[in-house]
């Protein structure tokens, strides 16, 4: 079954001011998923998607978890066994908006501002997930209405706990093996190079997250009467936690650098070629210093070495004015990212360690893990990552880059490890999006040509075979 590309395309044109309207409706609903409070709201953009995808041609259904629920979606695509099953993957939760007042407009109220690059969507999950999951759902939205069907088989799995660490998600790979069975993943949920240069991302880091509290005096103490005569938990946690770096940069925590491979000379060459923007990155952060390991570049720092950071700190008296106390307990959320071979646990083990290694008198830790995932890297060399590239190349009339990535996206280890398949990482985000900040926000341009390269990528995806050998000649043309 034909199904060409052009009118796709026409028709994503035709469309894109209800995909805009679409998307706000989605972004209206505060689906944090960290926090209970909002577990209603997460539960009703999980039905928003499935009356949705029901409504164009998928079977959807909500499946509870023992978190939040997971959307699946199924579409048996052109009836050809010939054309690969693709698993679609995106997230519909958020982080939280703190803080508030930092917002040009409130943050579940989407809106169209100007900015360099024409309008911008201004929403908490403008583009992590919410933005970047609807460019595919209207991809396939513009297919069906075209040709009444999909040129590849697809099955979609949305998530609602990506933003916690995503602990509902390989008990429900390993219950629904069969349900979720496919030939690749596509997940979009990472940036391209440059508003006009497309990118596959082909690695992720890894994260170890743990929150520590370091216990003290039976209960705060008048830092007056004992001030200076008894341990202060708040001065031991920070003293501690300054000790994490020495002052070039390097990770104190035991066998931390073990597994860390050097970058090898081929792949340090390709990213050279990049031609990075270091001034642009860092001033996306308000900033114009390089930090960091020493002896390393910006992107060796973010793509190829490990790091940790403190996330949030806390304890003591933190209202207003002023209260004369010494907490009894002080507490920390930290944590590291992490690259191929190093191994959480070992991790975590190693974190634990350095704590009690320095426990000061009379004081205890307590650790408690907010998950675990280790570092990924996808096959460069695959069909599908061809048909990719070349869907995108299309689009933009560029070719695509390979890129890494410092964030950490938790479903491409675990479908590969429990479904025994690869993704592909093609995203739309790009580095000043300010996502988990204030003003998040997703490009109108990086939305729409995010739909555009769906549909295109699609196209090609249907010309790979399925077994998983050598692309088919419209794959590669
Ligand atoms: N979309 C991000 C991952 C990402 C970050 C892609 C930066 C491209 C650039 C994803 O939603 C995310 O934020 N993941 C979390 C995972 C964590 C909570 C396990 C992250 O990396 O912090
Ligand atoms: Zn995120």
């Amino acid at each position: 079954m034909s199904m060409p590309l052009a009118p796709v395309i026409e028709r994503i044109n035709a469309d894109l001011d209800h995909a805009v309207q679409r998307l706000f409706a989605l972004l209206r609903i505060p689906s944090i998923s960290t926090d209970s409070a909002y577990d209603n709201d997460v539960k009703r953009a999980a039905q928003m998607l499935v009356d949705d995808l029901a409504g164009i041609g998928f079977d959807a259904k909500l499946h509870e978890t023992t978190g939040h629920p997971m959307v699946i979606a199924q579409h048996a695509g052109p009836g050809s066994d010939d054309v690969p099953h693709v698993l679609y993957y995106g997230h519909y939760d958020v982080q939280p908006a703190d803080p508030l007042e930092q917002w040009d407009s409130p943050p579940f109220e989407p809106v169209l501002v100007d900015g360099e690059h024409g309008k911008r969507i201004l929403a908490r999950g403008a583009v992590d997930d919410k933005g970047q999951m609807m460019t595919f759902i209207e991809a396939f939205r513009a297919y069906q209405a075209v040709h009444g069907s999909l040129p590849i088989k697809v099955t979609i799995l949305l998530e609602g706990e990506e933003e916690s660490g995503s602990p509902s998600l390989d008990p429900f790979l390993e219950a629904n093996k069969e349900m979720l069975a496919a030939d690749v993943c596509v997940v979009c949920d990472t940036g391209m190079w440059d508003i006009n240069t497309p990118a596959v991302t082909y690695m992720l880091r890894g994260l170890m997250y743990v929150e520590v509290t370091l216990r003290g005096p039976s209960h705060d103490l008048h830092s007056g009467m004992y001030g200076g005569a008894v341990v202060n938990p708040i001065n031991e946690l920070t003293r501690i936690l300054g000790q994490l770096h020495d002052e070039r940069g390097v990770v104190q925590i035991p066998g931390f650098y073990d597994d860390v491979r050097e970058l090898d000379e081929a792949e340090a060459r390709q990213w050279e070629q990049l031609g990075f923007d270091e001034s642009a990155f860092l001033e996306s952060a308000g900033l114009k210093t390089p930090f960091g390991e020493a002896n390393r570049t910006t992107l060796q720092r973010t793509w190829s070495r490990p790091s940790c950071d403190i996330n949030g700190i806390f304890g003591g008296y933190t209202g207003k004015g002023a209260k004369t106390v010494i907490g009894a307990e002080a507490s920390a959320k930290v944590s590291c990212r992490l690259v191929p071979d190093q191994q959480p646990q070992k991790i975590y083990d190693g974190l634990k360690q350095f704590l009690d290694e320095r426990t000061p008198p009379d004081c205890r830790w307590e650790v408690v893990s907010h998950g675990m995932s280790p570092a990924i890297r996808v096959p460069t060399d695959s069909p599908y990552l061809r048909a990719a590239m070349t869907g995108l190349a299309e689009t933009y009339g560029k070719q695509a880059v390979l890129i890494g990535c410092g964030g950490s996206i938790p479903v491409v280890g675990s479908i590969q490890r429990i479904l025994g398949f690869d993704s592909l990482l093609v995203g739309f985000g790009l580095d000043d999006d300010r996502l988990h900040s204030p003003n998040e926000k997703f490009e109108l341009r990086c939305f729409e040509m995010g739909i555009k390269s769906h549909a295109a990528i699609m196209s090609q995806l249907a010309g790979v075979s399925r077994q998983r050998t050598a692309p088919t000649e419209a794959a590669v043309r």
